[in-house]
């Protein structure tokens, strides 16, 4: 039986045990998935020791995604793009890593908006923690010219200009509503609105109709930035998408499959948080 876990502190929120949960049943695996809390100073030691305890590998969640990265001895592009890694496996004995953030948002959002790069405008980013440097790594990948940075705390939203170069330029954070007026794509990645907790007052008033708005909060589904968006016509990406698709590239690696995420997979998502909420 191939065995794989995720492991955080704490880890009791974590959905992926859910999601891979759905795909060892649908495609007959003999496999598992569970959850390890795991205390950070304990991290290193339990990837180095993933092998003898019979694991494939294992996801990553907070705050060890960092200490992942760094006890990894072979990391994918994304991963070092991001300096943290949220996916790990076991191959010739040594620990590899990625970060599928990164997939799982750009995954997402090309298959809700399928056009979104059409127009040749900047890309805005709230936000410049781990997620936004995932997402920012993503669009510069994609082709995207120009990506705005605005944070709560511009010196973050300045290491990260600085760590992928001039195509990331930092606007302030005062100044967010206003440089939406010209982006093709926001993305908020900031953690207010979850749970319904802070808002982004976000103006989209003088917004162009083709803007796309998404957010990587899905606690709600539909934030209140979502909320305004859709209210002013704009067409909207959830964060549910990104953590469904960021978890495909794991559940392959470890069970030799790769899955699908499915309507069913989503709904079956969905029902679970809306019980918790
Ligand atoms: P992650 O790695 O998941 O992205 P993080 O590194 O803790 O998480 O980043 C959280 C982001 O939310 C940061 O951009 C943070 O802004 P600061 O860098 O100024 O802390 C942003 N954030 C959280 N609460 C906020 C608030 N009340 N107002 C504005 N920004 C907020």
């Amino acid at each position: 039986m191939r065995k794989a876990c995720v492991i955080g502190w704490p880890i009791t929120h974590s959905r992926s045990p859910m999601i891979h949960g759905y795909w060892l049943k649908s495609h007959g695996i003999d496999g598992s998935y569970e959850k390890v809390a795991v205390q950070p100073e304990n991290a290193r030691a339990f990837l180095l020791g993933l092998e003898a305890g019979g694991f494939s590998g294992c996801n990553v969640t907070v705050p060890l995604k960092e200490i992942a990265f760094e006890a990894a001895q072979e990391k994918e592009a994304s991963a070092i793009a991001v300096g943290a890694a949220n996916t790990i496996w076991l191959e010739g004995g040594k620990i590899c890593a990625a970060n599928t953030d990164t997939y799982g948002f750009m995954t997402h959002l090309g298959k809700t908006v399928p056009d979104w790069q059409e127009r040749d405008r900047p890309v805005l980013v709230l936000g410049a923690g781990g997620a936004a440097r995932a997402i920012v790594y993503g669009f510069i990948e994609s082709g995207v010219g120009q990506v705005l940075v605005a944070n709560r705390t511009r010196a973050r939203a300045e290491a990260l200009s600085q760590h992928f170069g001039r195509k990331v330029k930092v606007v302030d954070w005062g100044a967010r509503s206003e440089a939406a007026r010209d982006a093709g794509v926001i993305v908020n990645t900031t953690t207010i609105g979850m749970k319904n907790e802070g808002s982004l007052d976000m103006d989209f008033r003088n917004a162009a109709d083709s803007t796309v708005v998404a957010d990587i909060v899905y606690v709600p589904l539909e934030t209140e930035m979502l909320a305004v968006a859709r209210k002013r016509g704009l067409r909207t990406v959830d964060g549910l998408g990104m953590l469904l698709h960021q978890a495909v590239p794991g559940f392959e690696k470890w069970f030799g499959v790769r899955p699908e995420v499915t309507g069913e997979l989503r709904a079956m998502i969905v029902a679970d948080l809306e019980k918790a909420a």
